[in-house]
């Protein structure tokens, strides 16, 4: 076991941290952030943009523009949210959606309240352990990726509409309409969308109902700068906004989709949609240097983990350590790898099984994790398992961030797992198919398509939510909403997360420079770091040194994000690695 390391926090100042009214604490153990400031300064790389009584952060400028004309209307960020929802299934089909399924944290400060809104999507309940098995008992990711048994039953529509329901002032159908409008009239295709649809033409062209959405009626794909219009899906959001959200699961579209899948040898049937509900749930909330993390419970296994990820950074001055240094770098992936080794172990639904909750994000479970590591040297992911944090217990996705000057902050995750799903769209209906169900282990200890090995706890069981790892995340600071952060992903999500909430919080960054930094990843398995461009060699050839392998990978993640500064002042961040990000303060 390492020594006391000029670096650590001693325990018990980490444990003060914890504990004590932070304000003071702050100012003495940990790094002074200047993000209050830093918003306005010039000089500065990058600039966030500012608004007095709002902000909205999307991965489409046109779903940005809609949520923010519903706040300067006079809606609140849940009415701005649901609407950009439900434009976004519009403008970036890839990922936004109304086949798929997600999580939304809602903060208001005016009631003290985070609620988490479990929209995730539901396996049939004619699924089994097996579905996704070849005689010789081997997984088949053709199975749970491509084809009609690849998807769950969805929940966006309804998690969307009890969003609105509970905290919106609008009604669905004011929520639809600009969506409605968008699929009705078509908009003009930037580069990124014409660059996805050739990306995945091999998939898109498979099906004559995708097909007739993807491409023109000549037989060739739609290119940048062409009107795209969805005639069918405009119809399936105006069916919805006359009939209810229960029309997608009990109307129409609900026939379409069980007609689709009986066509096709699909498990999901009438009942199952029937029976879809959302459910509303407790955010995991943790501590890290006096700031209150909420993040997305199980199904989700990011709130559990950027807690843990947090709880053993948090003895660690990063600030001093400096950003993206190789010995910051280094805790950050040992951290993450012994926080992915529990997520492979214990994480599922807990609707299912016991996740020890509890433990995993407790400060005493980390204390003990982080004891393990040394300050030198890599450990090799096979010397990692997952811990033992039972002693301890006491008793292509899209992310969006909208916040209000009435106190409601929104964090939104939302996806149909791969980039464009499973990759088929309900004939006549206009939407496609989330390939969720890849997301469960089809076989215990199987890699899932992001390499996250999956167990016991993430086994297929009838009307089951799959486990995930998306992390909408609110950070509030002395009672108020502070930080509004998440990621697309897959596993690189919960790592993503972490990063903006360390860039803010260790390092002083605004938001715009927080969101734009270069980022790492580490999920234990395979045993690598990944980074992305704007890591120094002589960086990397220090991790090297100390055990570690390094691979350059494309850029991770898509944090919109939002901070509000202490004077009120909103900033946004829009990720630059989406060429269609785009922030707007009001
Ligand atoms: N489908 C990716 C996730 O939910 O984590």
């Amino acid at each position: 076991m390492p020594g006391f390391h000029p670096f650590m926090l001693p325990a018990r100042r980490a444990v003060a941290l914890s504990l004590v009214c932070l304000t003071t604490v702050l100012s003495t153990l940990v790094p002074t952030p200047t993000h209050a400031q830093s918003a306005i300064l010039e000089g500065e790389r990058f600039h966030p943009q500012l608004g007095e009584h709002g902000m909205v952060a999307t991965s489409h400028y046109l779903a940005s523009q809609i949520a923010h004309d519903v706040l300067a209307d006079g809606g609140n960020a849940v009415d701005a949210a649901v609407t950009a929802g439900f434009a976004l299934a519009v403008t970036q089909p890839r990922s936004g959606n109304i086949g798929g399924g997600g999580f939304m944290l809602i903060s208001d400060e005016k009631s003290n309240e985070v609620i988490a809104i479990d929209y995730r999507e539901k396996a049939p309940a004619a699924a089994y352990e097996t579905m996704f098995q070849n005689e010789q008992g081997e997984a088949v990711s053709e199975l749970s990726r491509y084809t009609h048994n690849a998807s769950g039953v969805p929940g966006t529509v309804a998690g969307l509409a009890l969003a609105l329901d509970k905290y919106g002032t609008m009604s669905l159908a004011e929520a639809l309409a600009p969506a409605i409008k968008l699929a009705d009239e078509g908009f003009i295709i930037p580069p990124r969308f014409a660059e996805g649809l050739e990306q995945s033409q091999q998939r898109l062209k498979q099906w004559d109902s995708t097909r007739k959405v993807f491409y023109k009626p000549d037989g060739s794909l739609y290119r940048a700068g062409e009107r795209f219009r969805q005639p069918d899906l405009a119809a399936t959001l105006e069916r919805i906004s006359k009939n209810g959200p229960r029309e997608f699961y009990e109307g129409k579209t609900a026939r379409l989709i069980t007609a689709e899948m009986q066509n096709h040898g699909g498990l999901m049937t009438a009942e199952d949609l029937a029976g879809y509900q959302p459910t509303i749930r407790e955010p995991v909330h943790g501590t890290y240097r006096g700031y209150d993390v909420y993040a997305m419970s199980p199904p989700s296994s990011g709130g559990a983990h950027i807690v843990q990820m947090l709880n053993m950074l948090e003895g660690y001055d990063i600030h001093a350590m400096g950003f993206n240094s190789a010995r910051t770098i280094h805790v950050m992936s040992e951290a993450m790898k012994r926080a992915y080794a529990d997520r492979a172990k214990y994480l599922g639904d807990t609707d299912f099984v016991d996740v020890p909750l509890a433990g995993i994000t407790s400060k005493a479970y980390a204390e003990e994790l982080r004891a393990q590591i040394d300050l030198d040297r890599a450990t090799p992911s096979s010397e990692i398992a997952a811990g033992n944090p039972l002693p301890y217990e006491s008793n292509e996705t899209t992310h969006f961030s909208i916040a209000d000057d009435s106190g409601l902050a929104v964090s939104n995750t939302y996806t149909i797992n791969f980039s464009y799903g499973s990759g088929i769209v309900v004939d006549g209906a206009g939407f496609l198919l989330n390939n969720e169900m890849d997301d469960f282990s089809a076989k215990p200890g199987t890699p899932n398509a992001y390499g996250l090995i999956g167990g016991e706890a993430n086994r297929i069981e009838p009307e089951k939510r799959m486990l995930s790892s998306m992390t909408p995340t609110i950070v509030k600071k002395d009672g108020r909403n502070f930080l509004v952060t998440g990621s697309p992903g897959g596993s690189r999500i919960i790592t993503t997360t972490l990063q903006v909430v360390m860039n803010v919080i260790d390092h002083g960054m605004n938001i715009q420079s927080a969101v734009s930094a270069p980022r790492i990843h580490d999920q234990w398995l395979p045993d690598e770091i990944r980074i992305e461009d704007g890591i120094s060699p002589d960086t990397i050839a220090l991790l090297e040194a100390m055990g570690h392998t390094v691979s350059q990978q494309e850029a991770m993640g898509a944090a919109q994000s939002i901070l509000i500064e202490d004077d009120g002042t909103f900033t946004g961040g829009a990720d630059p690695r989406r060429s269609t990000s785009s922030a707007m303060g009001l």
